[in-house]
């Protein structure tokens, strides 16, 4: 049975809550079966699977195209769609009409959004119109460019001041849940404590009332950078790599297709067709020997005919 926002909620305080996301059928399916509570198809999409430098040119249509997958293959968890950048920001009006979108083209259970104090009118708006609420505060992956890169927040009185008012407004506005991203451990702990919504943290420590990883980060999917607060579970891209170097290899050396990996032609039709290929190559060559002559004779083409029960073409036995 699919997980309930209640189901999420009586969590609070007692077994911590894990969400992973995922972005495509296959990943979404594997993520449910193993009992995952919460999917998140994360609008780090762009980074992780469209290739993007961030998150920033990631759209709506986007985040719908990614989201009607992962909801295909979600059986149980609660699914989460990240409203992308731009979705949201210009206005409350955008925000509830985007949102709407989301759930009506998808079939999602709850939308997630970047910001605090500054967008807990949209929150308040998108709960209004009947649509569950994760908010996101901390590190704002789309604020990037004002945040100076991805650094962690909330180290300084000031920011952690800003963190816990965030925290407090968005829940006030409805939202059921609150991701802490990269957040001293200390800090999310406070803000857990201090909230009756779900913390969900990644890179917030052990405190918060659940955890929430790309998945890619954690299975080993992705070369290159991985942040510090990844746990890796797995080398994916190890075990691909040697796959697909194997591959080449057996490509190269005809060792792939194996006999059982080769479909079958019975012998008879084989050796048909070879006899009919054969009578049309002499044929084609003597008709062109012909038409050098200046003389076309197809009469002979034009009577051929193979038997389909006996395969014997022009009274020649099969
Ligand atoms: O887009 C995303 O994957 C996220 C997680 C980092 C929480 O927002």
């Amino acid at each position: 049975m699919r997980k309930t926002i209640f189901d999420l909620l009586n969590r609070k305080g007692t077994l911590p809550v894990s969400m992973l996301t995922a972005y495509d059928y296959n990943t979404a399916r594997a993520i449910d079966e193993a009992g995952i509570d919460m999917i998140l198809v994360g609008d780090s999409l762009g980074n992780v699977m469209l290739g993007y430098e961030n998150t920033l040119a990631v759209t709506v249509d986007d985040m719908i195209h990614h989201g009607k997958a992962v909801c295909r293959g979600a059986k149980e968890a609660f699914v989460v769609i990240d409203m992308p950048f731009m979705s949201y920001q210009a206005s409350v009006e955008d925000a509830v009409r985007n949102a709407g979108r989301i759930i009506k083209e998808t079939d999602c259970q709850a939308v997630k959004l970047e910001g605090g104090v500054e967008y807990a009118d949209r929150i308040r708006a998108i709960v209004a119109a009947g649509i569950p609420v994760v908010a996101h505060i901390g590190l704002t992956p789309q604020s990037v460019n004002a945040l100076g890169g991805y650094k962690v927040q909330g180290k300084s009185l000031e920011q952690a001041h800003k963190l816990l008012e965030d925290a407090k407004a968005v829940e006030e506005a409805g939202a059921f849940a609150i991701t802490l991203e990269c957040v001293p451990e200390a800090l999310a702990k406070l803000v857990t404590e201090q909230t009756q919504a779900l913390t969900i943290g990644i890179g917030a420590g052990k405190y918060c009332d659940g955890q929430v990883l790309v998945y890619q980060d954690m299975v080993g999917y992705r070369d290159g950078f991985t942040p510090k607060f990844v746990k890796k579970y797995a080398d994916v891209h190890s075990v691909m790599l040697e796959a697909f170097r194997q591959y080449k290899q057996d490509c190269e050396q005809r060792s792939f297709p194996e006999v059982s990996q080769t479909y079958k032609i019975a012998d008879e039709v084989m050796e048909t067709l070879t006899k009919e290929q054969h009578q049309i190559r002499t044929y084609n060559h003597e008709s062109s020997k012909d038409r050098k002559g200046g003389k076309r004779d197809c009469s002979r083409l034009a009577q051929g005919r193979t038997d389909s029960r006996t395969g014997a073409h022009d009274g020649i036995p099969a």
